[in-house]
């Protein structure tokens, strides 16, 4: 569980969480809005550094502030990576060392909306690439299956809303379980990040595609069905 009384920035008057993000598009800007909502602390960011999010930043209002990349594994308790594909690589490196960071990936081995758009991985999820990539992070998956305007209806009423996460790293994983719970949505764990991330993962993972955000009784019975039947390649 994470302890928001102990940020790892040393910042001992803070209780809130700070919530970093490589990336500022449609997915940050979604989920850092929810994280605000919550009483985090969000900070966004690109490559072209944050003179270029000073709307961005406005809009979202108080709570929310741009950085630069490598500033993020100092300031922010969690980092989120919300690049597309074609620039995750870069956008890693841009973080620099990140000595342990949890680090959130919700993106999708894709470069368009069709099934032909998928980025052939060789049959391994994206985030074993990511985690290769920044072998120093504590790499949960999170918030990649569903549509991004789906996560707006967190916490609205009616059944609650599931979101699958995976990881190797269980502290890492009760950490983004907590943001999760935060913003209105219940947590499913889906195992580590080879076995889950693959059942999470777009183009075949069969917990990814529903088009929305399923019930916890749906995710529960995907989850179940998932594992019965789910062959895994390694
Ligand atoms: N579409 C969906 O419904 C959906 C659902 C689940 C997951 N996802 C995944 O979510 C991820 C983000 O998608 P999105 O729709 O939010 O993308 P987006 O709206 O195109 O935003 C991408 C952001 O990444 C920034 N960026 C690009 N290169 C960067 C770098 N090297 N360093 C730092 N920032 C960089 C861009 O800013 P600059 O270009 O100014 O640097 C921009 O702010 C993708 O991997 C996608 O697969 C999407």
């Amino acid at each position: 569980m994470m302890n928001p009384n102990v940020p790892p920035n040393g910042d001992s008057s803070r209780t809130s969480s700070r919530v970093g993000f490589l990336g500022a598009g449609r997915m940050a800007q979604m989920l850092a809005r929810l994280f605000l909502r919550a009483g985090h602390e969000v900070v966004l960011t690109n490559s072209r550094g944050p003179d270029s999010l000073v709307e961005v930043i406005a809009a979202l209002g108080p709570g929310a502030s741009a950085a630069w990349p490598a500033t993020l594994a100092d300031r922010c308790d969690v980092i989120v990576l919300a690049v597309p594909w074609a620039h995750v690589a870069d956008a890693l490196r841009s973080l620099g060392d990140v000595h342990g960071a949890v680090v959130i990936d919700t993106t999708n081995n894709r470069v368009g909306p069709r099934p032909e758009d998928i980025v052939d991985l060789g049959g391994r999820g994206s985030s074993e690439v990511v985690a290769e990539l920044v072998p120093s992070a504590r790499v949960v998956k999170a918030f990649n299956h569903q549509p991004i305007p789906s996560l707006a209806t967190l916490g609205e009423p009616g059944a609650p809303r599931a979101l699958f996460l995976a990881g190797d790293d269980d502290a890492a994983k009760s950490i983004v379980a907590e943001l999760i719970r935060a913003i209105g949505g219940v947590p499913i764990d889906t195992g580590g990040l080879v076995e889950g991330g693959r059942l999470q993962s777009t183009g075949g993972g069969p917990l990814a595609g529903h088009g929305r955000l399923l019930t916890v009784e749906e995710a529960t019975t995907a989850l179940a069905d998932a594992r019965r039947t789910y062959r895994l390649n390694r």
